[in-house]
């Protein structure tokens, strides 16, 4: 047997030069991709055509079996490979071979300003996808984050176009270096979740240019991403996943996009728009898939029979199809036929190693002071943080975020992860070694004990479309009781360690609706009062993927945003909390003191005005009146209108985010004094770590154009550099821009232009406004 086959492959390997010479051109490697894309349309019949410019399955189209084209399997996306659903059926499909590692979610990604962060996660995440057969993610999620009750910022990349860039374009081509397409959502003004199939966008072209298309246009140009989804929401009174301005003009115009425009699920409405508005390949369009189509479901699909039809009665030649297939073509051959793909990998060591350390970079230290004898608490006190496990016997954890596993929930990007550490267990494993186990572990090496107390209940639902694991969070005690259990046990804690904040539950941080409140939900803020009043030694882990309101920020003296960070939550928390790591993530959007302070809620134009209602069809017109002015741009815009006005400060700006050790920037230069459209200026500051800790400050460079025709924003983040210093260490960091970072979207022309005069660079760790008392250097430049 051994000898036929070695036989056989010795018979295939000579007969190579003779098949090539027959090898039919859109088979033939080493043909230019276009040649070959010709050759295979040319041999496609009409039925064939139609078929792959829709879907077969839930997540699937069919590739064209007769030429040997596979079929096409995508898959959420963007935090893990999300399990495998029924054919036909939102259901898990009940696989035991579909587990994955679950990345933390795209906030803490982008809080960690670390492109080469961005690069590790696309690449892992690759491998996993590779495994479980998958050519398409669907991911990664660039909308800006307008506002905090936004049900999805937690899978998006914050609120600056800028950072959001930066980060997209690294978790693409990282991806992409796999063999698998990326398909960027959801194109575009998709910034809140409430209403998302019925909302009319109304967005001058400064703003959509300059605040919502950035991050999708460097994916397209700098990534060359092969795939973006089309949004569910309307722009111009016409579906995103078949617009005309946004699909054939900007995309694939002028931008030049070549890769394939998939419809979100059931975001296509309409056969004719979907043909001439630059749709390539239709997804999710609602069928039960046993009786609404007579042979086949997915025949009724708006890019099917009745396309075909129209076809057939003269009403379109085959042009605009021609042109779909062939970009489908494209990905097929930059993905399925791709022959020199590596190997993928499932849960290997080296993805939950990279998991951990984006997890690690990416909490952010809000505020960390000390706590003076009984109780007041003080800044020249030692700071609470790192605990010193030294000084402490016993630790109290309180929450159900220290119990709920996270990697479950928040709608499609739900995970079936292999792993999840919970924080609790995190916290234990770092004390004791092994899990919590009730009602209290002690760490024999340590000599800490450490209890647990819920404190609060959320949502006690553990399990999500077939998804069960975790503790259990079944609960039967009141409110009051809670709290009495957290109180008690917190005055013989020597340290209380709270995690609380939102979870992936309807209207917390979850697709499919926006939050209700900006406050925290069940009765948490009154368990922080309580608790602090009884053991003013209080660590608050909010667990989110956004901001919060924290009425009791003044009376609680340390608070880490720990997001929703996946398989390794656990370890990833206790390494930040017991100086493992010392965090150096910074917020990638304005944490607000309250929502009117955000332009959205300011301007009162959120969630918008209903045009018609009526039975589901109903359109809401959102004008985004605050127009460029997103996040700081707002807060910067009102505190220079009114600099002595109260209550305009966030609790903390973007860009914000302590660290164990501290550090100085000092001797900002740049390397000439004027630059030309076509040059570029390079700025250089010397960062010192003046601290005891090692470890990463992030350099951030702002722009403000002095004198400008058209309002411009105070300042916008125009670069940043992250780096690592040992303590007493100093290293010079250069920032280089060019003209682009001194431009704004001339909506008159149509076009990004930069004016010449004056501008100023500053450079600060906080990004916090102009006024503030933080660290900032500023040097004055001309653009001639
Ligand atoms: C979501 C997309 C997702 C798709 C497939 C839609 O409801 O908006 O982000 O990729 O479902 O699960």
């Amino acid at each position: 047997m051994k000898h036929l086959i070695l036989t056989a492959v010795a018979g295939l390997v000579s007969l190579g030069p003779l098949q090539a010479q027959n090898m039919p051109v859109y088979l033939d490697e080493s043909k230019p991709l276009e040649q070959r894309i010709d050759d295979a349309l040319r041999r496609m019949t009409l039925d064939e055509k139609i078929a792959v410019i829709h879907a077969q399955s839930k997540f699937s189209s069919p590739g064209v079996k007769r030429l040997g084209f596979p079929d096409l399997w995508t898959d959420d996306g963007p935090h893990g490979v999300r399990p495998d659903v029924l054919w036909d059926e939102w259901e898990q499909a009940g696989q035991t071979n579909d587990s994955c590692v679950a990345f933390p979610a795209l906030t803490c990604l982008a809080a960690s300003w670390n492109t080469d962060m961005a690069r590790l996660y696309g690449e892992s995440l690759g491998e996993e996808a590779l495994y479980r057969g998958k050519s398409v993610i669907l991911g990664p999620g660039v909308n800006i984050n307008r506002t905090p009750l936004g049900g999805r910022n937690f899978e998006y990349m914050g609120e600056d176009p800028y950072l959001a860039s930066r980060m997209v374009v690294p978790y693409v081509k990282g991806l992409q270096s796999k063999g698998v397409a990326a398909c960027v959502k959801h194109y575009a003004l998709n910034n809140d979740e409430e209403y998302r199939h019925q909302v009319n966008v109304i967005v001058s072209d400064r703003a959509l240019h300059e605040i919502y298309l950035p991050a999708f246009r460097a994916a397209v140009q700098e990534g060359k991403a092969w795939a973006i989804m089309g949004a569910y929401n309307l722009y111009q009174n016409q579906h995103n996943c078949h617009n005309a301005i946004l699909l054939n003009n900007i995309l694939k115009r002028d931008w030049g996009f070549d890769g394939v425009v998939i419809s979100d699920w059931g975001g296509c409405h309409s056969t004719e728009e979907a043909i001439v508005n630059g749709l390539d390949l239709e997804f999710g369009t609602w069928t039960d898939g046993l009786t609404m189509g007579k042979t086949n479901a997915y025949d009724s699909y708006y890019l099917a029979d009745a396309y075909k039809q129209l076809i057939r009665e003269g009403r379109y030649t085959t042009k605009e199809l021609d042109e779909k297939v062939r970009r489908v073509l494209r990905l097929f051959y930059r993905t399925t036929m791709n022959r020199q793909k590596p190997v993928g990998f499932l849960c290997s060591d080296s993805h939950y190693e990279a998991a951990l350390k984006i997890a690690q970079e990416g909490i952010v230290l809000l505020k960390n002071e000390g706590v003076k004898g009984k109780g007041e608490r003080s800044k020249e006190a030692t700071s609470l943080l790192p605990l010193d496990i030294q000084k402490t016997k016993r630790i109290l954890v309180v929450g159900e975020n220290a119990i709920k596993m996270m990697t479950v929930g928040g709608g499609s990007s739900s995970l079936k992860a292999q792993k999840e550490i919970l924080p609790l267990d995190g916290i234990s494993r770092r004390l004791t070694g092994k899990d919590y186990s009730f009602p209290s572990t002690f760490g024999e090496g340590t000599g800490v004990r450490l209890d647990f107390a819920r404190g609060y209940v959320g949502d006690t639902v553990q399990s999500y479309n077939g998804v069960t694991v975790g503790r259990s969070l079944y609960e039967t005690r009141s409110t009051e009781e809670l709290i009495a259990e957290a109180v008690e046990k917190a005055r013989q804690a020597d340290i209380v360690i709270m995690f609380g904040g939102l979870n992936k539950s309807d209207y917390q941080d979850c697709e499919g609706h926006d939050r209700k409140q900006f406050e925290l939900p069940y009765g948490q803020n009154e368990l922080i009062e309580a608790l602090v009043a009884a053991n003013p030694r209080l660590v608050y882990v909010n667990i989110s993927g956004n901001a919060v309101a924290m009425p009791w920020l003044n009376k609680v003296p340390a608070v880490v945003q720990g997001w929703f960070i996946g398989s390794e939550a656990g370890e990833a928390i206790a390494s930040v909390l017991f100086g493992d790591v010392n965090p150096s993530g910074k917020l990638p959007f304005t944490w607000y003191a309250s929502l009117d302070q955000c332009g959205a809620h300011a301007t009162d134009s959120y969630p918008g005005t209903w045009r018609e209602q009526g039975a589901g069809r109903g359109i809401i017109d959102e004008e985004y009146k605050e127009d460029i002015f997103v996040g700081y741009r707002w807060i910067d815009k009102m505190e220079s209108q009114k600099p002595k006005a109260k209550g305009q400060k966030p609790l903390f700006p973007f860009g914000y985010g302590l660290s164990y050790t501290t550090f100085e920037l000092k001797n900002l230069r740049a390397d000439k004094q004027e630059m030309t459209a076509d040059g570029q200026l390079t700025f250089t500051v010397d960062v010192t770590n003046t601290g005891n800790y090692a470890g990463s400050e992030v350099v951030q460079l702002y722009i403000s154009d002095v004198q400008a025709s058209v309002p411009r924003p105070v300042k916008e983040l125009k670069g940043f550099s992250k780096v690592f210093l040992q303590p007493g260490e100093t290293r010079a960091v250069s920032i280089t821009i060019d003209s682009t970072a001194l431009s704004f979207y001339d909506d008159k022309a149509g076009k990004w232009t930069a004016e010449p005069g004056e501008f100023v660079a500053m450079v600060t760790q906080d990004g916090s406004g102009l006024k503030a008392k933080s660290q900032k250097l500023n040097a004055k430049f001309v653009l001639r």
